[in-house]
This record gives structure tokens, sequence and C-alpha cells, in this order.
């Protein structure tokens, strides 16, 4: 730049002290903004996930100290997937129905501790239940039914809002379902009961970790493919929230997150419904063993929440909740 000539905008101006950068900044993190996903198990003593370093699946002890640190944290809900015995598991899943099953004591658990103070929400799917792994029921040849499963995901959610649960969230990808879990609802006399919509869901590898975490893993014959949205796809993202938001969702949900955030983008966008994104196990671990191997620094944690919440995601499940609103609370 010759002498004697300036530029009209510095925008280095706005970025030159902290008060500044502070004051003008576009987004500010909030733990109102998460959801804390936890696993249980039916065991007395919780057990450290190998593939997710620093989650564990919960006792019911364990549970509700982690409910109780989510509200000196400020984070308004928690979901809970539940670690199934596998003695338990059959080809229909039938135990996702059981009013005392995991899933339904540790919802009633939950909300007879802490009342309405904290959310409690659980995922409406087959996959933790069924010995083959998959979301739904299948036919001879293998692959998942789709109306024969959506009968008893109904079930299923019915059965999660008698125990209490404020939030059900379909994950399972079939069609259909969130019209037909509406009505039951609406039947069964919870027309308060939230749907969270995993609305676009897609058929990822980076749910790994999460399917060691409950013991799926082992059991998955073949894949989710053709119930779960190829990545290859994006408008196809448009059509699957419209259909929710029709059939009665609350709100839709992007998953896996943070390789998805165009599709946060997209779905923001367009529709006026709170669009939520989940984090996955697999993004977790990644981060996660790159900050305990000394690659990353852990405010990498807050960075990636950062772009969630610039893409237009109103509120994020992750396993780095409590860590990330310890870190919000000092900045
Ligand atoms: C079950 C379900 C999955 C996840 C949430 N609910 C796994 C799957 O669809 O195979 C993944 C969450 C994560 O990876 O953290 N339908």
């Amino acid at each position: 730049m010759a002498e004697g000539q300036y530029p009209a905008v510095r925008l280095r101006r706005l970025r030159s002290q902290a008060f500044l950068r502070r004051q003008v900044a576009e987004h500010r993190l909030d733990p109102a903004g998460l959801i804390l996903p936890v696993f249980v198990h039916g065991h007395s003593e919780s057990e450290p996930i190998p593939a997710m370093p620093g989650v564990s699946r919960l006792s019911t002890e364990d549970l509700l100290r982690t409910g109780a640190r989510c509200l000196e944290l400020n984070i308004p809900s928690i979901a809970v997937f539940p670690a199934i015995d596998p003695a338990l598991k059959t080809p229909d899943g039938r135990e996702a129905l059981n009013p005392d099953g995991l899933a339904q004591r540790s919802v009633r658990a939950l909300k007879t501790e802490f009342g309405d103070r904290l959310g409690v929400i659980a995922d409406v799917a087959l996959d933790p239940y069924t010995s083959h792994g998959h979301d739904g029921v299948l036919d001879e040849a293998g692959r998942v039914r789709n109306d024969e499963s959506v009968a008893l995901l109904v079930d299923q959610a019915v059965s999660l809002a008698e125990a209490g649960v404020d939030v059900v969230a379909p994950s399972d990808m079939m069609d259909g379902r969130i019209g037909a879990i509406r009505s039951a609802l609406e039947s069964a006399g919870h027309s308060d009961a939230v749907i969270l919509s995993y609305a676009a869901k897609y058929a990822s590898s980076f749910y790994a970790p999460f399917r060691h975490a409950l013991g799926s893993a082992g059991a998955l014959r073949g894949d989710k493919r053709t119930y779960q949205m190829d990545p290859a796809n994006a408008r196809e993202a448009e059509r699957e929230a419209a259909l929710d938001l029709a059939e009665g969702a609350d709100m839709i949900m992007v998953k896996p997150g943070m390789m998805y955030l165009d599709i946060v983008r997209r779905l923001a966008e367009r529709f006026e419904a709170p669009v939520l994104a989940y984090q996955v196990s697999g993004e977790y671990a990644m981060l996660k063993n790159a900050i305990n191997s000394g690659a990353l620094g852990s405010e990498a944690v807050l960075e990636t929440l950062r772009a969630f919440f610039r893409a237009g995601a109103r509120a994020v499940l992750t396993y780095h909740a409590l860590e990330a609103a310890e870190a919000i609370r000092k900045l």
C-alpha cells in the first residue's frame, strides 16, 4: 500500500480487542442449546465404553447423578439410550414395549427425581432390542418391513409416553411413522408429548461407536441403507423434513451433524420449525481421540458447536455437552 493511502474499511479493527470480539459476535454459546445423550444399562456399576473415551454405560444411580449435573450446568434435557441385555433381544424387538423395560424405567427414574426441571428424550426405534440390530422387523429375505415396523414403533412411543417421557425421537426412518405415532399419542391422551423426528438421518459410518455402546454392532446383519438416507442426497432431506412436519413432528433433526452442516443450513432456511443437529458418536470419538493424543486442543469442541449454531441449528445433541457447558461457563 502506497504511503498516504489507507484502506477505507479495516475489518481487523473489530477483532482487535476481546471486548469488541465478544460484543459483535453473531452467535453466542449457551448451555440451553445443548442436549446430553447418555447410555444406560441394567447393572449396578457404570461401565466405560472403549469406543467412546470418557463415555460410560450408566447405572441408574449415575444416570440420576448425571441428570443433576445437567441441571447445575443449565443443560435443559437429556436423551436416554438403553443398552439392552442380549438375552432380551428378539427378531421383533418386543422388549421395546415392556412397560418396565430399561428405557421406561430410566425415564421414570429421571422424571421422579427431577420432574419438569429436566427434559427427558427417548429414541423410538427397535435396534437396541432386535437380535439382528435393525430398526424394524424383517421379512424372509431379510429386508426391513415398513408398516409392520411402524405398528411396533407406535406402541413403543406410547409406552415411553406412559413412562413420562417428554420428547419421543423416532430414529428409525420408516415411512409414515410420524403421523402414526402422533395420532396414537393423541388417542392415548398424550397430546403434550413432543415429537423430535430424526427427519434427515443418513446411513453413516459415523454411528459405529454408538453401536458398540449398545452392543448392536456385532449383531447387525448387513447395513441400514434401505431405510436411512443416502449421503449423496441433499434435496431428499427437504422431502423427508416436509413430510415429518406435515405428519405432526414438532422439531426435526439432522444426523450426523458435523459432516452434514449443509443439510442443517438448508432445513433451517426452509422451515420455521426448530432444526436440531446430532453430533454423533463417531464425530465425538474422532474429536476426543485427537484431543487425548494432543493433536488438537480441547477448545476444538466449542468451535464445532459454534459451527452448528452458525449453520442454523437450534440445539445440538452432543456427548461433549457436560464438558462444553463447563467450558462455556468460563468464557
Ligand atoms: C438408533 C440410533 C442410532 C443412533 C441414534 N439412534 C444408530 C443407528 O441408526 O444405527 C446413532 C447415534 C450416534 O452415533 O451417536 N436408530
